[in-house]
């Protein structure tokens, strides 16, 4: 068991959350950055913050953000951290054209507050440091399938600022031997995603469609390809990183890439249904096609799944567009392969499958909710 003191920003996050209770299996002492929000956001990590009898010594919490800088320095000159993971971020692309100042604050300059923290206190050859970058750095792909050879294109203020963090941290591992590694992740969701991201908010949405809760799933574009994997082995890789006797960048991906369009197929087969598009562009729609009366029976139990043949239940909103897309992501993780001997543990259909099972708990829970109200 380690004795490492461990920080993570982005720690009610979907990987903060996994990384968490990795870091914590492994013995280390973590800290995590949380920011003040009229409503707290720590659900995902609440089992460790309801546990302090447990917990007490291994795991703290400490007000901060990525956009004040005495925050963070505070904090870092505190802990005297051997490891940090910089998993904080304004992660939503399509948000970042609205909020695209706030972004570059807390996606690029953030990343080079603890950086600088980390220099001016005397840190660089003490503290690790982790840089959550992303697949999105590639955009408007220059290679079918995407290394860590291949040049960045950038399409969202998102990924902008996100390179401007890749390069940093590249620059403060040349400039002052940082051990500094960028983990360039493609996509990875799990049922604690965010209900905004497109794979969460198709298995929630859903989910809640079969039981009669809403009417409707509304997407953007359902022609978009990604290379989904799960959150779980994703953190691995980001732990084994930093592990190494030199700092590296690695592409972490599944290799396999997959349509919106496929994906809403495989999570209403995995309710019990499939699905039958009609129409063109804007006016495409999704239509209930045949149920399965084994899968449904068992899941539902009598009278609670509430649809039938015909039933139109995905529109398409051009709301969802983006002003620059990001058409295609496939991902190459041979070196991670080789040199780190990682894989995804989790298949598509198995990432899917524990999504719609956690989504259709919910929703079940909902409508018990609903009718003792
Ligand atoms: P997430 O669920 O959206 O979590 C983002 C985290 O950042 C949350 O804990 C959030 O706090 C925190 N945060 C936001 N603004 C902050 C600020 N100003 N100061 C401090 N903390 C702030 O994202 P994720 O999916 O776990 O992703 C983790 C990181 O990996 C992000 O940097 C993301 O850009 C990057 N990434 C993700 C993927 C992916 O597919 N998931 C792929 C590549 C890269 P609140 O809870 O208070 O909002
Ligand atoms: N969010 C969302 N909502 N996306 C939609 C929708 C919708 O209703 N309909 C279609 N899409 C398409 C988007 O246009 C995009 O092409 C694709 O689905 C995936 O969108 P997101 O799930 O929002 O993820 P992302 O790929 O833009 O960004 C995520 O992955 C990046 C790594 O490649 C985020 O986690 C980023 O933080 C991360 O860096």
């Amino acid at each position: 068991m380690s004795n490492k003191v461990a920080l993570v920003t982005g720690i009610t996050g979907q990987d903060g959350a996994y990384l968490l209770k990795l870091l914590m299996s492994k013995g280390y002492v973590v800290h995590g950055l949380r920011r003040r929000v009229s409503v707290p956001t720590t659900q995902r990590i609440d089992e460790y913050i309801f546990a302090p009898q447990e917990h007490h010594n291994e795991f703290h919490l400490h007000y901060g953000d990525l956009t004040d800088g005495l925050s963070l320095t505070r904090i870092i000159q505190r802990i005297q951290p051997d490891e940090i993971y910089n998993l904080g971020a304004q992660s939503h692309v399509h948000v970042s054209f609205d909020s695209p100042e706030y972004t570059a604050d807390v996606n690029g300059l953030g990343t080079l507050r603890i950086l600088e923290a980390i220099r001016n206190l005397d840190l660089t050859h003490k503290t690790r440091f982790y840089q959550a970058s992303t697949s999105e750095l590639y955009g408007k792909i220059q290679s079918p399938q995407q290394s860590e050879s291949t040049p960045f294109y950038p399409r969202s203020p998102y990924a902008v600022a996100k390179l401007f963090a890749y390069w940093t941290v590249i620059n403060y591992r040349e400039a002052y031997g940082l051990y500094g590694c960028n983990g360039i992740l493609f996509n990875h969701e799990s049922a604690m995603r965010g209900t905004s991201f497109v794979t969460r908010k198709i298995t929630y949405t859903l989910s809640r469609i079969a039981y009669g809760l809403i009417d409707k799933l509304y997407l953007g574009n359902m022609n978009a390809l990604r290379d989904w994997g799960h959150a779980r082995d994703y953190v691995e890789m980001q732990w084994l990183m930093l592990q190494q006797e030199q700092p590296e960048d690695y592409v972490i991906a599944s290799g396999e890439r997959r349509s919106v369009r496929e994906f809403v197929e495989v999570a209403a087969r995995e309710i019990g249904f499939s699905i039958e598009w009609r129409g063109q562009g804007v006016d495409e729609v999704g239509l209930v096609s045949e149920v399965d009366p084994e899968k449904i029976g068992a899941t539902f139990g009598k009278g609670r799944f509430k649809l039938k043949p015909g039933d139109e239940i995905v529109n398409i909103d051009p709301y969802y567009f983006r002003p620059t897309e990001v058409d295609v992501l496939w991902g190459d993780a041979s070196k991670a392969r080789e040199k780190l001997n990682w894989s995804p543990k989790t298949s598509f259909l198995e990432l899917v499958s524990e999504m719609v099972a956690e989504d259709l708990e919910q929703a079940r829970k909902q409508v018990v909710v609903n009718q003792y109200e």
